[in-house]
């Protein structure tokens, strides 16, 4: 009932349109971005807001500026199980004057097999983009030698604790150290087919399918724009209605992971040099934010959407209020001592502060009941989801790799975290007496760490737009 209501609101807070509100009303709008209630959720937006702005936020940030969670190990070199080269051009490997016949998209392949009409134009526009991906898409592996020095002490360390489970990459030798904080994620110019592939497939073949099968889903209709992905995604939301809370769970916590992703590549846009020379900046661009959450523009989604973070966010607090008792006794070891002990105490100060939020998503309702139905939906939703992790050795920007893997390993984590543990429940923790039959590594605890800031710097940076827009709207 109060859906409906909801965007009307919201139009009025995320775009400015005009409608007629009590002042009372009016002045409870210009203080937040969106109002009511996250669904499946028993927590309100407003509060959420200024719980992560003033609190939450300001802390992970300097967090997350430690060595221990700014280096994040990663391997970027796994081939995509799924297709073969991505067949853009405009990859790692991209010689922007080189484009050979082969290394086309898709879409232009066919259509000159169709049409044989493969313009001159669109061969341009694609060096254009190469470019652009080549130098925006790339990942600045700079790392110091004494940092490479320091990395040797700790995977002894870490190869000295006992661990539970093998990640499936861990031993690999294309693992590499990558600083995160030298590779911010932003805008890289990765769009178009490629990038939406992936989304497609994400939402198309790996999420749990509403039950009533949705007109107008299909690739034709959303074939070569970025951002009818999203759209063809929350298409799939429409029919959200009829599925049991564990999908609904599963479908949100992926929306929630796009929408952060496409806040962040509104929030840090690439605003290219006035006269066309010299570096360009970085910063907000009202219109692509617009694009993508407009109630007008996405078909009344947008808000949908912006929730989602929300619900996201929620999931992977009440992950780290769950593992608190955990993460309180980890040493986050980098061999200097003062630095771990930094570490170490701001760690317990954001899981203090974590911990302290009211109303916590309460895993329990999630896979209830022991039968074979519930166990069955488990694996389930284990599979699909390591499966959008495989997916991400798809994408074909590295920027946008890095982050996608960091994200989704991240929330991994957090379910690993929620469904670990004899008992489920907003109570409920996972500690170090348990360790035999739980064990975070170095990277699930950096990932996860890093994955919560991201969402967290996406709340914020909503909440700039929704000033700026005031701003705009305004003059
Ligand atoms: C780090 O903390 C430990 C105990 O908490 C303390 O004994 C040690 O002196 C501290 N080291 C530094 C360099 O601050
Ligand atoms: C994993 O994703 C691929 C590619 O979309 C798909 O073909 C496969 O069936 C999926 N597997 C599972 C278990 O969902």
């Amino acid at each position: 009932m109060w859906l409906p209501k909801l965007g009307i609101l919201t139009a009025y807070v995320v775009l400015g349109v005009t409608v007629t509100l009590s002042a009372d009303e009016k002045d409870c709008f210009c203080k937040i971005p969106l109002k009511g209630e996250v669904d499946d959720c028993s927590c309100k937006i407003e509060s959420l807001d200024s719980f992560n702005n003033l609190k939450i936020f300001p802390r992970l940030h300097s967090l997350l500026n430690k060595d221990y969670f700014r280096f994040f190990k990663v391997n970027l070199k796994r081939p995509c199980p799924f297709w073969g080269d991505d067949g853009r051009c405009a990859l790692r490997d991209c010689h922007v004057d080189k484009c050979s016949e082969d290394q086309l998209p898709p879409g232009y392949k066919e259509s000159k097999q169709e049409e044989n009409k493969y313009t001159k134009e669109a061969q341009e526009q694609l060096h254009t983009d190469c470019k652009e991906q080549k130098e925006l898409g790339g990942i600045d592996k700079t790392i110091s030698s004494e940092d490479r020095e320091s990395f040797k002490s700790w995977s002894k360390y870490d190869d000295a604790q006992d661990n539970f489970c093998e990640l499936d990459d861990d031993n690999s030798a294309d693992m590499e150290y990558v600083d995160l904080t030298l590779n911010p994620e932003r805008y890289t110019g990765y769009k178009g087919e490629s990038a939406w592939r992936i989304w497609r497939t994400i939402y198309q073949e790996n999420c749990f399918k509403p039950d009533t099968p949705v007109p107008g889903y299909g690739p034709a209709e959303a074939r070569g724009a970025e951002g009818k992905a999203l759209q063809s995604g929350l298409d799939l939301m429409r029919s959200l209605k009829g599925m049991c809370l564990e999908k609904r769970v599963f479908f949100r916590m992926i929306s929630g992971l796009h929408t952060s992703i496409n806040v962040h590549l509104s929030a840090k846009n690439y605003l290219p040099a006035a006269n066309g020379y010299g570096k360009g900046t970085w910063g907000p661009n009202v219109e692509e934010f617009q694009k993508r959450f407009d109630p007008e523009t996405t078909n009344g989604e947008g808000p949908q959407r912006l929730k989602n973070l929300y619900f996201t966010y929620l999931v992977e607090l009440r992950a780290l209020a769950k593992a608190a008792p955990y993460l309180e006794q980890e040493d986050f070891f980098t061999g200097d001592e003062k630095e771990d002990n930094e570490t170490r105490n701001a760690v317990k100060d954001l899981l203090k502060i974590i911990k302290s939020f009211p109303d916590q998503f309460d895993e329990s309702r999630l896979f209830q009941g022991n039968n074979k139905e519930a166990q069955q939906l488990k694996e389930e939703f284990r599979k699909l989801f390591r499966n959008i992790s495989v997916i991400m050795d798809c994408v074909g920007c590295d920027k946008c790799k890095l982050w996608g893997k960091t994200q989704t390993q991240g929330m991994g984590t957090a379910l690993k975290i929620l469904f670990s543990g004899d008992t489920m429940g907003p109570d409920s923790t996972v500690d170090a007496q348990q360790k035999k039959n739980f064990q975070l590594r170095r990277s699930e605890i950096v990932s996860l760490f890093n994955a919560f800031g991201r969402l967290s710097t996406s709340i914020k940076e909503v909440d700039v737009f929704r000033q700026l827009i005031k701003e705009k709207d305004s003059t």
